[in-house]
Formats: structure tokens, C-alpha cells, sequence
């Protein structure tokens, strides 16, 4: 198995090299660990050594990559160094090969799958629209060692459609429009068995009495889509239907309640939840994972204009609810809300909605969690978990009735946004709550680890969408079929 670039990753410090780093060496005549000696690689985190070989080995090239200290070697210590080493690869369009270490404390199928992702979500370039030539890619990864093929390639399609939602997040309001997006949902619909798509418009939705939704929508010349994709595969379990609602957001404005000017081009990221479901649902469809879904993604944007919703309308809700509307930037709750309902009428056992709902959140959290609301705690766990093992890590927030009196209007059964800022986060998973049905339902505030602004030191150091949520709800949708 040919590869230009056979890689190790390999902790710190890493003055003393072992494992198959050793046999590397030693082929190479000593050249890997003099170039530790003097320091060219310590194997700190997020680092990479590239070296030409002779043709001592197999390969053109060997890298060394590192995970950092040896006390904290969990899987994305291996993602990163496979980040580390597709960073350098993709400036030649190499193609990688890793060679796992028996020895180090995370079992082989697990680095190997970590590699994988690492290494994939590492290369993906951003660059969509430049006209200077192709974007920058690796050639294929391959990890070597028996009995990993099936963790490699299960790894390579899960890596490969989290990058096609970081696609649709990167890709600027004015060509990925709601009736865009519903377009992608129905392409990846129509290429696969048991999966289908299709899409509301704004009269559908408003004859639904779907009132959230198209107050949002109403102030828009691009019309929103309303995206449902099903999921029916044979020899499913007959007692769960995931119910995935995502909210996107295609540009946020914020409305008549307009934001301000900096950095309001990465509204364009609001769709990021739904991006994450339409892909995750691919995913789940595309890996024959035995467990019914119904996905729905709420796809407007949020413009102002004449015919824009405004601070003050009160807005019926698909289940009878009235809401007054106090602030127009406040907009995924509302879209979520009638999404949430319509997945519950459809038949979802089980709810989880992904959405950019709070800027507080991403201060509270920063790039690497996302926070997690549930009404039921064994549901929430499950869902920590998944993350957990997913890499698309997740923290718990507190849900309480006392937190109702944030969303307690004086003309209407409840308002989306009130002045006082605290827990805006809780304020808006608590108007949600309203929505949720009876049944388990989980709301997941991904605002801070969707979209980057700044490169965040690991394997996910692009600017722009990472697709979190889809390797989440695959781990989730798999743990759930057994
Ligand atoms: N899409 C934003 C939240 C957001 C902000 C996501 C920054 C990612 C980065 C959301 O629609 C919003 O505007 N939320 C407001 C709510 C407020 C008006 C109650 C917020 O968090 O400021
Ligand atoms: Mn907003
Ligand atoms: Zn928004």
C-alpha cells in the first residue's frame, strides 16, 4: 500500500523515540531522533515534523506528529496530530498513511478512527470561491494495521459529510439560500435507498398556521423552506423515531432589531444547526445506521424591510401558542418553535434540536463546547455522551420552571426576548421547552464551536464552519439503533 507520507504521532515529551517511530529511525539511519535531540520536534500538541526520506522506507516522506503530554492522550490528541499532519500534506496533495502504536493508552480502532478524522477535517480548506487554482486537498489516508478497515472507512464517510456541512456554512448568503439548502436535502435524498426529502414554502407553512416561522420569513425576498427528510430504514426498532430539528438561519440580520455592523458577515453561519441535520441525516442514511429519523430544518433568513416582522407583533404559534415579539434578532427560538411542533405532530419520539441560538452562549463556552438543554436527564446523557465520544463535545445547562418568568409577556402567552440579560441562553431554551411536546426533547446552543472566527489551536483550525453536530448525531443515531 503506496502512500507519499507515512506518519506517527507520538506524545510529549519525545526526546526518547519508541514504537514504530523507533523502526522509522532506525531505517532512516537515526535521522528522526537526532532531529528530536536538537529539538525540531518536542511532540507538543498541534505540531507536526515533515521529513524526505531515501527511500529507506516505503514512502517519500515520514512525519512525526505530536499529542501532547503523555497524562492527557484522548482522542483528540490523536485528531489534532492527524490535523497537525494534514495541514503540511495538503501543501504537496499527499496522500497519508498512519501507523498506529499499540502501546499508547487509547485503543488501536480508536486511533485509527481519530487519525482518520483528524487528518480529513484537518484539510479542509475554506477557500470554496477562490479562482486561483483548486482548492488545497490530501490525497486518501489510510491507517495501517490489521482489523482497521472497517474503523477507517466508518471514520472517512462521517469525516467526509461533517466537511460537506461545513460547506454549507461557509458558502455566502446570497448563493446558499433556503431554496438552496432544501435542494442539497433533496439531491442527497434522491441518491439513497430508505431516505426521502422535501420542502414547505411559505403559503404551505402559513396555511399549516406555522405563525412563527413565517413572521421570521415574511420580511425576506429569498423564500424560506421549511426541509423534511425521512428516514425509514428496514429492521428498524419501531419505538424511537429521532426527531432532528436544525435551525438555519441563512443570513441574520437581526431584523428590524438590526445588528450591528462588525463581523455580521459570519451570519452567514446561522444555518449551522440545520446544515449539521440535513448532512448528519446523509450520514445516518448513507451508513445504513438501522433507526428512523425525521429530520426538519427551519431555512429562512432574517431581513429588514417593509414587510419585516416587528417588535410588538404577537405571532400564533402551529401548537395555539401567542408570542410577542420583543426583539426581531431573537428569531431562531421562533423558527425553532413551530419546527419543534411540526416534528412532534409528524411522529418524533425523541427531539434534538441544534442550533447558533445565543451569542451568550459562545461567551460562556467558547469554541469548544456547546451547551445542552433537555426536560428529560437520562435523554440529555445520552446525548453528553455521544458527544463525548464524538469529539463534538457538549456541556449541561440547568433548565427550571422558575426560569418561565423570563419569557412571561403581558399580552400574549409568552415573550421571545425580554431586556434583563441574564442566562440569555436558559431565557431561550426555556421559550423552546414550550414547544418541545410531551416526550423527551434536548436543545443544543452550538454558537460557539459551529463557526470560528479564529483558528482554534487543534485539528478544526479553519475559519469558518466546522460541522459540529453531524459526527454527534451519527454517534447518537448508532448508540440509539442498538
Ligand atoms: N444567531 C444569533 C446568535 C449568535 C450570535 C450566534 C453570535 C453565533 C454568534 C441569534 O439569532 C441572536 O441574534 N441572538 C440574540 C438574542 C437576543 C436578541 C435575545 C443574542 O444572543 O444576542
Ligand atoms: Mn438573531
Ligand atoms: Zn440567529
Amino acid at each position: 500500500m503506496a502512500v507519499d507520507l507515512l506518519a506517527v504521532a507520538l506524545p510529549e515529551p519525545a526526546a526518547e523515540l519508541s514504537g514504530p517511530a523507533r523502526e522509522l529511525d532506525t531505517s532512516l539511519q537515526g535521522m528522526l531522533s537526532r532531529a528530536a535531540a536538537d529539538g525540531e520536534f518536542r511532540g507538543r500538541f498541534n505540531s507536526a515534523l515533515v521529513v524526505h526520506t531515501n527511500g529507506q522506507v516505503p514512502a517519500r516522506r515520514v512525519a512525526l506528529a505530536g499529542l501532547g503530554p503523555g497524562d492527557r492522550l484522548d482522542a483528540d490528541a490523536f485528531r489534532t496530530a492527524g490535523g497537525a499532519v494534514a495541514r503540511k500534506a495538503r501543501e504537496f496533495g499527499a496522500s497519508v498513511g498512519w501507523v498506529v502504536d499499540p502501546s499508547l493508552p487509547l485503543a488501536p480502532e480508536e486511533q485509527a478512527r481519530a487519525l482518520v478524522e483528524g487528518t480529513l477535517l484537518g484539510a479542509y480548506d475554506p477557500g470554496l470561491y477562490k479562482t486561483n487554482g483548486a482548492r488545497r486537498e490530501i490525497g486518501r489516508v489510510v491507517v495501517i494495521g490489521e482489523g482497521l478497515e472497517g474503523a477507517v472507512r466508518h471514520a472517512a464517510r462521517v469525516s467526509s459529510w461533517t466537511n460537506r456541512a461545513r460547506d454549507l456554512s461557509n458558502m455566502p448568503p446570497n448563493e446558499l439560500t433556503p431554496q438552496r439548502l432544501a435542494a442539497r436535502a433533496e439531491e442527497i435524498a434522491f441518491e439513497r435507498a430508505h431516505l426521502h426529502a422535501h420542502a414547505l414554502g411559505l403559503d404551505e407553512v402559513r396555511d399549516l398556521g406555522m405563525g412563527a416561522f413565517a413572521a421570521v420569513a415574511q420580511g425576506s425576498h429569498n423564500p424560506p423552506r421549511l426541509i423534511i427528510m425521512r428516514y425509514d430504514p428496514p429492521g428498524a426498532r419501531d419505538d424511537i423515531v429521532l426527531g432532528l430539528v436544525g435551525k438555519a438561519i441563512t443570513f441574520d440580520t437581526g431584523g428590524i432589531s438590526l445588528k450591528p455592523g462588525l463581523y455580521m458577515e459570519d451570519m452567514k453561519g446561522d444555518m449551522s444547526g440545520g446544515g449539521a441535520v440535513v448532512e448528519a441525516t446523509g450520514a445516518v442514511a448513507d451508513l445504513e445506521v438501522p433507526l428512523r429519523v425525521l429530520s426538519v430544518v427551519a431555512a429562512t433568513e432574517n431581513m429588514p424591510g417593509g414587510g419585516a416582522y416587528r417588535p410588538g407583533d404577537i405571532l400564533h404559534a402551529l401548537n395555539g401558542k401567542t408570542i410577542e415579539v420583543i426583539n426581531t434578532d431573537a428569531e431562531g427560538r421562533l423558527v425553532l418553535a413551530d419546527a419543534l411542533t411540526y416534528a412532534r405532530q409528524q411522529g418524533a419520539t425523541h427531539l434534538l434540536d441544534l442550533a447558533t441560538l445565543t451569542g451568550a452562549m459562545e461567551l460562556a463556552l467558547g469554541d469548544l463546547y456547546a451547551g445542552v438543554y433537555a426536560n428529560d436527564d437520562e435523554w440529555r446523557s445520552a446525548i453528553v455522551d455521544a458527544g463525548e465520544a464524538s469529539g463534538d463535545h457538549l456541556w449541561p445547562f440547568p433548565l427550571h420552571p422558575r426560569y418561565r418568568r423570563y419569557i412571561d409577556s403581558a399580552f400574549a402567552d409568552m415573550k421571545n426576548a425580554t431586556v434583563i440579560r441574564q442566562a440569555s441562553p436558559t431565557l431561550a431554551a426555556a421559550f423552546l421547552e414550550e414547544f418541545a411536546g410531551g416526550g423527551p426533547w434536548a436543545h443544543i446552543d452550538l454558537a460557539g464551536p459551529a463557526f470560528f472566527r479564529f483558528d482554534r489551536g487543534d485539528y478544526l483550525s479553519q475559519r469558518g464552519g466546522t460541522g459540529y453536530g453531524v459526527r454527534l448525531i451519527v454517534e447518537l443515531a448508532e448508540r440509539l439503533a442498538k
